[in-house]
């Protein structure tokens, strides 16, 4: 379950339903969809082929019916990084510098962890999310992402419209101040 970090002084939130209310009065959507057990088969491993990551896609497909049925979504993807993925460094240097999509950004983790960033009305704050959270940052969102000390996240992402889905860097800092 996801917890929120904020500047310090300021408490954690830990509690599902004060997560889910702490992101959604600043605009991001979010829920806790437990993972099904069929998945693990597939999440247990650090490397998965592209018959793997299709048929872990499967297992959870339901979320991915009700996105396109609630939300336009058409089409969505797994990634799969670990210590062991080449270039990793580089790939996430992209992302952990504040930024925003003229998209919106849609992830669902089904294994692993790493922590969203915001910057949102002049307000910082962290979101470490884990298995089971699904976060969908509006357009125009300022945020960062990188993943914690252990490297590994398995994350489904649900696009769109993958034209508009390139990172515009805004020059903030990360600190939480
Ligand atoms: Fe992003």
């Amino acid at each position: 379950m996801a917890t929120i970090i904020q500047k310090k002084g300021l408490p954690e939130i830990k509690e599902t339903s004060e997560v889910k209310n702490f992101l959604n009065s600043r605009g991001i959507d979010y829920e806790h969809w437990i993972v099904p057990e069929n998945s693990k088969t597939f999440t247990a491993k650090q490397v998965l082929n592209d018959v793997e990551k299709e048929d872990l896609l499967k297992t959870v497909n339901d979320k991915f019916e009700l996105l396109k049925q609630k939300e336009g979504y058409t089409t969505r993807d797994l990634v799969v990084l670990h210590p062991d993925v080449p270039g990793i460094n580089e790939m996430l240097a992209k992302f952990d510098k504040v930024h925003f999509h003229t998209d919106v950004e849609v992830r669902y983790i089904i294994d692993g962890s790493g922590y969203f960033g915001f910057l949102i009305n002049g307000e910082k704050f962290l979101v470490h999310v884990k298995e089971s959270d699904f976060i969908s940052i509006p357009k125009n969102t300022t945020h960062w992402f990188y993943l914690d000390d252990a490297k590994r996240i398995k994350a489904v992402r649900y696009f769109q419209d993958t034209s508009g889905w390139v990172p515009n860097y805004t020059g903030d800092t990360t600190d939480l101040v």
